[in-house]
């Protein structure tokens, strides 16, 4: 997925939101609709799709290491991503995991250019600045409360994603809620970005889109209609585009290839 993703205006502004709630040292939230690209976006701020199996295979030495290193040290985040009914224990556990071995990454960086000599006895989760946790709506009230007691003693920074409605189950916790500097709410593409993104799609489909051309314009507009701007229900639809295309041999991408391409997919309103 990395090589595909594309750095969206609301990827930025959430990498500013995480980077805000990091460097305050606060709980943050970030909630937003389905398949608009939350948890890509944070697997892009934490490097996670490098360094989530780096440290979950955390085999022999290689040449590389310097590089992921880099990047834990750069990024100083775990994401985390609990299971449906998660046990507490568990969680705790497994967080507790991913903040040791991603701060020995972060650790061996630091000893690389020569910040930090002399003994590994000191604990390596302090290196670790921030957890973001997906999926945050399967946390039970235990659980959020153990991660508030994890943020008061370590100062570590949380964001939890959501979908649309989790700053208002937070309310009910007054502990976790009074403790929240920031809520973040992940848009959806916007008329600019939709264009640039249908764009590849298009070069990727071996044309060439204009949005100044009638047929381009009308196809452009009956995206934007079904998707409004929804990432995965572009990355859904595109396939089918293609599909559609090729059992009818057309060449234009025109609005009723978009129409017959759609109802195949299952979109709801
Ligand atoms: N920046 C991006 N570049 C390219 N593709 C993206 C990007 N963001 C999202 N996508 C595509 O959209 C799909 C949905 O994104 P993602 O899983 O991040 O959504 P989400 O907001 O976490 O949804 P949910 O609330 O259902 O978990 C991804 O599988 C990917 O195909
Ligand atoms: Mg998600």
């Amino acid at each position: 997925m990395t090589k595909d993703f594309i750095v969206t205006k609301e990827h930025r502004r959430f990498a500013e939101f995480a980077t805000a709630v990091r460097k305050e040292q606060t709980i943050g939230i970030c909630h937003g609709d389905a398949g608009v690209g939350k948890t890509q976006s944070a697997r892009r701020y934490a490097h996670w799709d490098t360094l989530g199996p780096f440290i979950a295979e955390w085999g022999p030495r290689t040449e590389d290491d310097a590089t992921h290193y880099a990047a834990a040290n750069r990024s100083r985040t775990v994401f985390y991503t609990p299971e449906v009914l998660p046990r507490h224990k568990d969680l705790m556990r497994e967080i507790e995991h991913l903040r040791m071995r991603l701060g020995i990454c972060v650790d061996e960086h630091q000893r690389n250019i020569g910040k930090v000599t002399g003994s590994r006895a000191v604990d390596m989760t302090r290196w670790i600045e921030l957890l973001i946790i997906d999926e945050a709506e399967r946390l039970t009230p235990t659980a959020l409360e153990l991660l508030r007691d994890q943020h008061d003693r370590h100062q570590l920074a949380i964001i939890l994603i959501g979908m649309p409605g989790i700053d208002q189950r937070f309310r009910h916790y007054p502990q976790l809620y009074s403790r929240l500097g920031f809520s973040h709410r992940y848009r959806a593409l916007g008329r600019e970005e939709l264009l640039f993104v249908l764009d590849r799609h298009w070069k990727r489909l071996g044309r060439i889109l204009d949005p100044d051309d009638f047929t381009d314009a009308q196809a452009i507009a009956a995206i934007e209609r079904i998707t409004r701007g929804n990432f995965r229900l572009l990355e859904r639809l595109f396939p089918q585009i293609a599909r559609v295309l090729r059992i009818n041999q057309l060449e234009t991408i025109t609005d009723d290839v978009i129409e017959a391409a759609a109802s195949i997919l299952v979109i709801g309103d």
